[in-house]
C-alpha cells in the first residue's frame, strides 16, 4: 500500500472510532439530562498554565452546566501529570491556585463541586498498584496520546508518562465517576479506564462489582482556533487568557496576523487567520461568523479586530471582575482546595477499603 493510502486508512479508522465515541457520548448525555442525580462526573486539568477561551468553550462551560443540572461534579487538578513530560514543578502552586480562581469565576460552586489535587489524596494514588497489574506493557505502549506527548516533549519516555493513563483511571474510578468530559486526545485514557474497571471487577469482585465503566463525554463546541489560525496553545502565544486584562487582550488581538485581502470573508481553509478572528467573535457573541464577515465586508482587518476586541472584552468582563474579587482573598481560595482535598481523601479511603476487601487484603 502506498504511504498516503496507509495514512488515509489510519485516518478513516480514527474517525470511525471517534464517531462511535461521539454517538455513545450523545446517548449518555441524553440519559443524564433525564436523570442528572444518577451521574457522577469527574474531569480535570493539568496545572501547567492559565486557562484560555478554548478551555472555557471546550470544557469549563459544560462542567458548570452539569453542576447546575444536579450532577455530582468533581474536578481534579492533576499536579502529578505535570512531571510526566517535564523536569520542573516551577510555578505549580501559582498555577493550581489560578485554576481554582478561574473555575469559581466561571461559575463552579465549591459547595457543589469537589475541587482537589492528585498530590493531596494518597489513597487515590495507591489504586495505581492494583490497577497497574491489570494492564500489559504492550497496551501501555499502544496509547497514541502518550506517543505524541512523548514526541512533543522531546524527552525520553518516562515511567510516569507511560503509565499516566492508568493514573487517570485512578482519578476517575476512586470516586466511581460514570461520566468523564474530555477532549478527543483523552479518549484512549477513558478506554483504558473502562478496561481496568472491567478487569478489576472480573478478577476480584465478580459478585459485587466495585467500579462502574465510565463513559467519555465529548463536547459539541467547535474547536476554537488561536488568533493566528493555529491550534490555541499557550506555547504559540495565540491564546486569549480568561484572566488577562482588557488591555492585554486588545494588544494580543491587534498584533495577530491577517492577510493582504481587504474584504473580510469567512473561509477557514484558505484564510485561517481572518477566520480565526471571526470564529472567536462568533463564539463570544453567539452569532454566525459568516454574518459577522458580511457585516464587516470591505471595512477590512482593522474593523474586524476592533469588533473582536470589544466583543471578547465585553464577554469576559464579568468573569474578570469575579476573578479579581476572589483574588483579594487567597486564603479563601486555599480553603476551597483544602476542603476539596479533605472530601476527596474520605472518598478515596472508602474506595481503597473496598478494593482491599475485594482482594482479600484486610488484615
Ligand atoms: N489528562 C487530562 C489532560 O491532560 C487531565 C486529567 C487528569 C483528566 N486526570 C483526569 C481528565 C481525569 C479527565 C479525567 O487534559
Amino acid at each position: 500500500m502506498a504511504e498516503d493510502q496507509q495514512l488515509t486508512a489510519a485516518g478513516n479508522e480514527m474517525s470511525a472510532s471517534f464517531l462511535a465515541a461521539k454517538k455513545h457520548s450523545d446517548a449518555t448525555l441524553a440519559k443524564l439530562e433525564e436523570n442528572p442525580g444518577k451521574f457522577t462526573m469527574l474531569t480535570g486539568d493539568r496545572p501547567t498554565g492559565r486557562l484560555h477561551l478554548g478551555h472555557y468553550f471546550g470544557s469549563i462551560k459544560e462542567r458548570v452546566a452539569m453542576q447546575n443540572r444536579g450532577v455530582n461534579t468533581n474536578i481534579i487538578i492533576a499536579d502529578y501529570q505535570v512531571i510526566t513530560d517535564r523536569d520542573t514543578t516551577e510555578h505549580i502552586e501559582d498555577n493550581v491556585l489560578n485554576l481554582v480562581l478561574d473555575y469559581m469565576a466561571a461559575g463552579i460552586d465549591p459547595k457543589k463541586t469537589m475541587i482537589f489535587t492528585h498530590s493531596a489524596v494518597p489513597a487515590e494514588n495507591q489504586l495505581m498498584l492494583p490497577f497497574l497489574s491489570l494492564v500489559t506493557e504492550a497496551e501501555l505502549h499502544r496509547n497514541p496520546t502518550v506517543k505524541s506527548e512523548m514526541e512533543a516533549s522531546g524527552h525520553a519516555l518516562t515511567g510516569l508518562l507511560l503509565t499516566y493513563p492508568v493514573h487517570q483511571a485512578c482519578d476517575i474510578l476512586f470516586c466511581k465517576a460514570n461520566v468523564v468530559p474530555i477532549g478527543k486526545d483523552n479518549l484512549p485514557h477513558v478506554e483504558i479506564t473502562r478496561t481496568i474497571a472491567r478487569r478489576f471487577n472480573e478478577r476480584f469482585a465478580k459478585k459485587n462489582p466495585v467500579f462502574p465503566e465510565p463513559s467519555a463525554i465529548l463536547s459539541d463546541a467547535p474547536e476554537i482556533p488561536g488568533l493566528d489560525g493555529r491550534k490555541m496553545s499557550k506555547s504559540y502565544g495565540n491564546s486569549i487568557m480568561l484572566g488577562a486584562t482588557a488591555e492585554e487582550t486588545a494588544k494580543l488581538i491587534k498584533k495577530s496576523p491577517t492577510d493582504s485581502e481587504r474584504r473580510i470573508t469567512f473561509d477557514p481553509v484558505n484564510r485561517p487567520q481572518v477566520s480565526a478572528l471571526l470564529t472567536t467573535a462568533g463564539l463570544v457573541t453567539g452569532r454566525d461568523p459568516q454574518d459577522i464577515a458580511e457585516e464587516i465586508g470591505d471595512s477590512g482587518a482593522g474593523a474586524l479586530k476592533k469588533l473582536v476586541t470589544e466583543s471578547v472584552n465585553e464577554f469576559l468582563a464579568p468573569h474578570r471582575e469575579r476573578r479579581a474579587e476572589l483574588a483579594k482573598d487567597m486564603d479563601y481560595v486555599r480553603d476551597v482546595l483544602h476542603d476539596g482535598n479533605k472530601r476527596a481523601n474520605a472518598i478515596a479511603e472508602e474506595t481503597l477499603d473496598e478494593v482491599r476487601s475485594a482482594m482479600g487484603m484486610k488484615y
